[in-house]
């Protein structure tokens, strides 16, 4: 990473592949409405899903930077795959080069720490990106705090590309949507709680949920994010201070700002103007 950043404070940076990070980037918003954002999403390059542990890795690596160099102190990384796959890496390897002050916080711990208060029978699902499944981050990060759970889980590799190219109402995702939905709980029918481990999938919600099982709770990530994160500002007024607060938005794509800019509006209910950037 580069040495030369602007020292200033910033807006908060978050970071997707795509269009999946809106649906945090939307409760972070409602929830922290005073401050500044630049949403960046690598359209270009979506999914990351599929993609190899070394592809994630740089590709999140040359967002962060870059948001940096757009003068973020603080960056989130609203992408479940980039968080499994890349966040370590960035938090060990990269910030002590570049600024050890500026910090990059991930969405599957905040997801992780509110489900031993959702899940009765101790039985969790997680439908995810199939580099987050292949990862074990979930399993991983549940057992840390709740030894006793039981995870499963299943990849959806076909429902961000459902998001991306504007699928999600059609008829078509109806059946990859039920397919993942019945194989996750054909696994384990204890299973009470599915969490939705990629910021992506909440954009299928409706179809998810006529699908889903009755009784099973649904778990969106967008809200327990945005409350980690405010209860993370609190905690770190070192951080907070770089952090502007004039309420606005800056929306960022490596794609057509044409078509990012007609799917972000849907997606958020508002118009927006969009930027295209270069990250390679
Ligand atoms: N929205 C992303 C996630 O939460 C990734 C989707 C992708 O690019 O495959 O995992």
């Amino acid at each position: 990473m580069k040495q030369d950043l602007p020292t200033i404070p910033g807006p908060i940076g978050v970071f997707d592949s795509g269009y999946g990070g809106l649906t945090i980037l939307k409760q972070i918003r409602e929830t922290l409405p005073e401050y500044d954002y630049i949403y960046l999403g690598d359209n270009a390059r979506t999914p990351y899903g599929t993609r190899s542990f070394e592809v994630v890795y740089e590709f999140t690596r040359q967002a962060v930077e870059k948001l940096f160099e757009m003068g973020c102190h603080l960056v989130i990384l609203a992408c479940n795959t980039a968080s499994a796959k890349a966040l370590r890496s960035i938090q060990i390897n990269d910030l002590p080069c570049s600024d050890p002050a500026r910090r990059v916080l991930g969405v599957i711990r905040p997801t992780v720490e509110c489900i031993g208060e959702i899940t009765k029978s101790r039985h969790v699902g997680v439908l995810a990106t199939t580099g987050t499944i292949k990862s074990d981050s979930y399993p991983l990060e549940i057992h840390k705090l709740f030894p006793d759970i039981t995870v499963s889980g299943e990849a959806s590799p076909m429902w961000v590309p459902l998001v991306e190219n504007n699928e999600a109402e059609s008829a078509g995702a109806d059946y990859f949507i039920r397919k993942s939905i019945d194989q996750l709980i054909s696994k384990d029918s204890l299973i009470d709680t599915v969490i939705l481990g990629c910021t992506h999938y909440p954009l299928l919600l409706s179809k998810i949920e006529q699908y889903m099982p009755e009784g099973i709770k649904i778990v969106t990530q967008g809200n327990y994010v945005a409350s980690s994160l405010k209860n993370y500002l609190q905690r770190h007024p070192e951080i907070d201070e770089k952090c502007t607060k004039c309420k606005s938005t800056i929306f960022c794509t490596t794609e057509a700002e044409d078509k990012f800019s007609e799917s972000a509006s849907i997606f958020l209910n508002e118009n927006i103007s969009v930027q295209r950037i270069s990250l390679e």
